[in-house]
């Protein structure tokens, strides 16, 4: 029996071409090229179907060939690929690695949930690939989740088991949530104070709107090494990591570890990292060591992340320190920064300058237009895509992540076991339906959406398994949205599909949300 056709996110073409199906059996070979840049997918192939990589089709063919076409680049570009499936051979040919790598998850979805297990051996021996012709590429390029691991840490594993999940869904960048309040989890060599003080707390607030806490200690970190190895085990998986180094607010755990950065001279000053959640008035004082440190941190940062996005955070700066500090007050005064926007901005720009000097680009939350937004700037839009409009209008470029539909620590279901509430509901449904190009943004700015990203806020999110409930199928359904032609999703359809992919991440072990009748 072949399997039913049944991929997320919904390829661009696919045509049943009604011939024999391929057999997938022990004597089946992965062929590429000795090229560098197909050796992993090559690997990845022949890890998932339980057969080798060879140099050449064995006789009388039955092999999976991976290769990079240009004349699939020029049509489908570096991401596209298509996949052609006859009852003698399976051939994956991508417009680059990245092509390639995604045609592999096709192929791979084409197959029953127990190849996790098992390889060729699943279903008794007897696999088939159904025959087809597909042909795929994004809608968007910038297919984004984000993994808070300052609220609660999270293991180079774990990091590397939400990896896999990404790429199964042909997801691009991981943006990684580094350092926040309660936590700065990114060694640096040069203060090493960071990750000795930074990285740790007495204990966290366990509910929101609890007052007291559990006692536990919390905290950990990554050395350069370990970020290293993620950042290259996600390229290898057609992903790029977005490191976010949070400036000038949400700063405590980085002024705990090195208070005379910070506003020393605002009345009751007393940086610790914090064990509950909310916002803190903390923020970077803009002063020599200061700016000196924030420079040595993102010069680190370069040299482990190459993503050409920096993420600076920017959202939530309390102006409160900065205008209660004599010396801050007197250093806007003497630059003409009028207020604490100003100052904000001031602190945007000038790290805008510092990334573009270096050839990188800078991203940061809508707050990063308070005072006026740095030239060359991206925008992340969260609490309203207005924000993404009106930057994109006046020429940045944007990546639309609203709380209303694509946060993912928000509650999905109305049950019980959904814990207290944070924002908005954003149910399965709502999420599939969202549609990242704002109605209101008009057609000559529609290049400017660099495409939408799912949030994975930590305040609530404990552990692993609540990171794989909340996230998914959640971020099944964005896939969608961000891979899929518009006109090619349908919510009914979806459902129809998803059962089989919720049956792999079973095999894989993945603690998703199962969704009930109806939703
Ligand atoms: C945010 O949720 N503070 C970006």
């Amino acid at each position: 029996m072949p399997n039913p056709i049944s991929i997320i996110p919904v390829p661009v073409s696919c045509v049943a071409t009604g011939g024999a199906a391929f057999a997938l059996t022990a004597r089946t070979a992965v062929v590429a090229p000795a090229d560098a840049a197909l050796q992993f997918a090559a690997a990845e192939t022949a890890r998932l179907l339980g057969v080798a990589v060879a140099d050449r089709a064995p006789a009388g063919g039955n092999a999976v060939t991976l290769t990079i076409d240009p004349a699939v680049t020029a049509a489908l570009g570096a991401e596209g690929y298509r996949l052609t499936v006859t009852a003698q051979a399976v051939t994956i040919a991508g417009g680059g690695a990245a092509g390639v790598f995604h045609g592999v998850q096709s192929l791979r979805q084409l197959l029953p949930p127990d190849l996790e297990r098992f390889g060729w051996r699943a279903d008794g021996g007897r696999v088939t690939v159904p025959a087809v012709a597909i042909e795929d590429r994004p809608r968007f390029g910038w297919r984004g989740a984000m993994l808070d691991v300052s609220r609660h840490f999270s293991p180079v594993a774990e990091v590397k088991k939400f990896i896999d999940l990404l790429a199964l869904h042909k997801f691009s960048v991981f943006h990684w949530h580094l350092v926040d309040d309660q936590g700065w989890r990114v060694e640096i060599k040069q203060y090493p104070k960071l990750t000795e003080v930074g990285a740790w707390r007495p204990a966290t607030l366990r509910q929101l709107h609890e007052t007291g806490d559990d006692g536990v200690p919390h905290g950990g970190f990554y050395t350069q090494a370990e970020l290293r190895e993620v950042v290259a085990y996600a390229a290898a998986r057609a992903i790029t990591v977005v490191p976010e180094i949070e400036l000038p607010g949400h700063s405590s755990a980085a002024l705990a570890s090195y208070p005379d950065l910070g506003c020393t001279d605002a009345p009751g000053y007393n940086p610790q990292v914090q064990t509950g959640w909310g916002i803190f008035p903390e923020t970077y004082a803009p002063k020599p060591a200061t700016l000196q440190f924030l420079d040595d941190v993102l010069g680190e940062i370069l040299d482990i992340f190459p993503s050409p996005f920096i993420h600076i955070g920017g959202d939530e700066a309390m102006k409160t320190q900065w205008e209660a500090s004599p010396s801050t007050c007197a250093f806007m005064a003497a630059n003409g920064l009028k207020d604490g926007h100003e100052l904000q901005s001031w602190f945007v720009r000038r790290t805008e300058r510092f990334l573009a000097a270096r050839g990188r680009r800078l991203v940061g939350w809508d707050e990063i237009q308070e005072g006026g937004l740095a030239p060359g700037a991206t925008m992340m839009a969260w609490r309203d895509v207005k924000w993404a409009v009106e930057a994109a209008r006046h020429g940045h470029d944007v990546v639309i992540a609203p709380t209303s539909h694509t946060y993912f620590d928000y509650t999905e279901g109305s049950g019980e076991e959904e814990g207290v509430p944070i924002g908005a509901q954003n149910t399965l449904a709502k999420v599939y339906g969202f549609e990242p190009i704002p109605a209101e943004l008009e057609p000559e700015h529609h290049a400017r959406v660099l495409g939408a990203q799912g949030q994975l806020w930590r305040e609530r999110i404990y552990s692993l398994p609540v990171i794989e409930r909340r996230g998914f199928p959640r971020l099944t359904a964005l896939s969608e949205v961000v891979w899929s032609p518009k006109e090619k999703r349908d919510y009914a359809d979806f459902q129809r599909r998803l059962p089989w992919l919720l049956a792999r991440l079973d095999r894989l072990g993945v603690n998703y949300r199962r969704p009930r009748p109806g939703e």
